[in-house]
């Protein structure tokens, strides 16, 4: 069934099929423990190591509720995401189910949306790196770098070195063809686990509960508040989706890995963020760029310790970031495909066979954000484009049970439409507790994008060519 116009929609059985066209064939290899192990790679990173500072700054000890508000909140748009990925198992994620259900200018929507998930994360990532870089280099040298390169400009730094140097880093792995090979990726996910082991034996070997007094000291807002930023820890679960056309068996398997990852990331989540306030107060965390490592060095007076933690940080941020750059020159690489961006831009590069030109030209653009931009600014730019997406995605598993009632679902979100309901309605309530400031950078956001669709993608989508021939 196929609208024309705007609201174009994309043909799932087409969509399935396109994916074992000759050459453009996706080996299937990849199972269920390594697709949960995709998920934990792309959701442990700078959320629990950087951004629990703030959140403990803003809600107080009661920052253990905001993981476990924001964790909830995530669930149902889990499920909403382990039923389209289930059913439609081809790449680009939301941005393809909205393709498929929703209509060619929310696909769009979605996708220029999806650049501030993935893209503009990957800068508030690598803030996280640097930051973390510093905290270790000051536990094992006793050196750090000097403001200057260190900070953005509103922090009163000038300009942010290490957090270039990791987006650039990436990057060059990426054109270089090293993508998220699922053995890497397992090795630095036991990694991240080990690190956060060791974190949580330290901090409960040393524990006392006199910094959870008091313990909501800005009440049920502050909880909220906190909350609306501590999602930021939660982003990746959805990256798993990206990965489906490589998945063995995606109907029994995606399902698993996305509520799976999301599971054991809450797990070590809430457990962090109460050993962490056992051995520091919000106070010691919440303006440092390594919070765990602060507490560590601070609150349980050992800086040895710290310095591992902050080691281990940087290893398990870069995976982050890898793996979530790797996210984005996807959908970019679906977008162009579907003509809605331009199709030159995803040239593979003869040599590496990689989508080098617009790795490079979105490695570049990362880069000079993560230099310049504070990272709270990111974080709540991300979160309230991650936000808007899961509002679309579970609308979207709404809508195609409607328009597609016949299509097999290999795995079914139970209570639709309630449950899917729900999780529109805690995205939208985090979104609310964003600043104004994040609304209005959003709105502008979408207003570029929504120029861009009408002068370039709406002339050149492949699927309205394709009705028009
Ligand atoms: N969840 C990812 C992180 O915390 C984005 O770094």
């Amino acid at each position: 069934m196929n609208r024309a116009g705007l609201f174009a929609i994309r043909d799932v059985g087409s969509l399935v099929h396109e994916t074992s066209e000759q050459g453009t064939e996706l080996k299937k290899t990849v199972g269920v423990t390594q697709l949960t192990a995709m998920g934990v790679g792309a959701i442990i990173g700078t959320g629990i190591f950087v951004v629990i500072g703030k959140g403990s700054g803003i809600a107080g000890p009661a920052v253990v509720l905001s993981f476990v508000l924001a964790a909830v909140a995530c669930v149902f748009s889990a499920l909403s995401y382990a039923e389209l990925a289930s059913s439609i198992p081809v790449s680009g994620s939301a941005y393809t189910y909205a393709y498929a259900t929703l209509g060619e200018i929310v696909a769009w929507v979605i996708g220029w949306d999806l650049i501030l998930e993935y893209g503009v994360s990957v800068a508030g990532i690598a803030v996280g790196w640097g930051g973390n870089l510093n905290a270790f280099l000051d536990a094992a040298f006793g050196v750090t770098l000097p403001d200057a390169i260190a900070k953005s400009p509103e922090e009163g730094g000038v300009f942010n070195l290490p957090a270039v140097f990791i987006v650039l880093a990436v990057t060059l792995l990426l054109v270089r063809g090293v993508s998220e090979s699922v053995r890497a990726n397992l090795v630095m996910v036991v990694i991240k686990l080990t690190v956060l082991v060791f974190f949580l034996v330290v901090a409960f070997a040393n524990f006392s509960t006199g910094n959870f007094h008091p313990f909501a000291p800005a009440g049920t807002d502050g909880v909220t508040e906190a909350a609306a930023i501590i999602f930021f820890a939660y982003i990746g679960f959805d990256a798993v989706s990206t990965g489906s056309e490589e998945a063995r068996n995606p109907a029994r398997d995606l399902p698993w890995a996305i509520i799976g990852s999301l599971a054991i990331c809450t797990a070590f989540y809430v457990l962090t963020a109460v050993g962490a306030l056992g051995i520091a107060s919000p106070d010691q965390m919440k303006d440092s760029d390594a919070p765990l490592a602060a507490a560590l060095d601070q609150g349980a007076g050992m800086s040895w310790a710290a310095g591992i933690l902050a080691l281990g940080a940087v290893v398990a941020i870069t995976s982050v970031a890898l793996v979530i750059l790797y996210g984005q020159t996807r959908i970019f690489f679906a977008m162009c495909r579907d003509g809605l961006l331009p199709h030159r831009m995803a040239q593979v590069h003869q040599r590496y066979g990689t989508p080098a030109r617009l790795t490079v030209l979105l490695g570049v653009l990362i880069a000079l954000l993560a230099a310049l931009v504070p990272l709270g600014t990111i974080v709540e730019l991300v979160n309230i484009g991650t936000l808007f997406a899961f509002v679309l995605v579970n609308i979207g598993v709404i809508v195609l049970r409607r328009t597609r009632p016949e299509m097999p679902r290999p795995y079914r979100v139970p209570w639709s439409p309630l449950l899917p309901l729900l999780g529109v309605a805690f995205a939208v309530y985090l979104m609310s507790d964003l600043p104004l400031d994040t609304w209005i950078r959003f709105v502008v956001w979408l207003a570029i994008g929504l120029i861009i669709y009408g002068l370039y993608g709406y002339r050149n989508s492949r699927l309205r060519r394709q009705e028009a021939s």
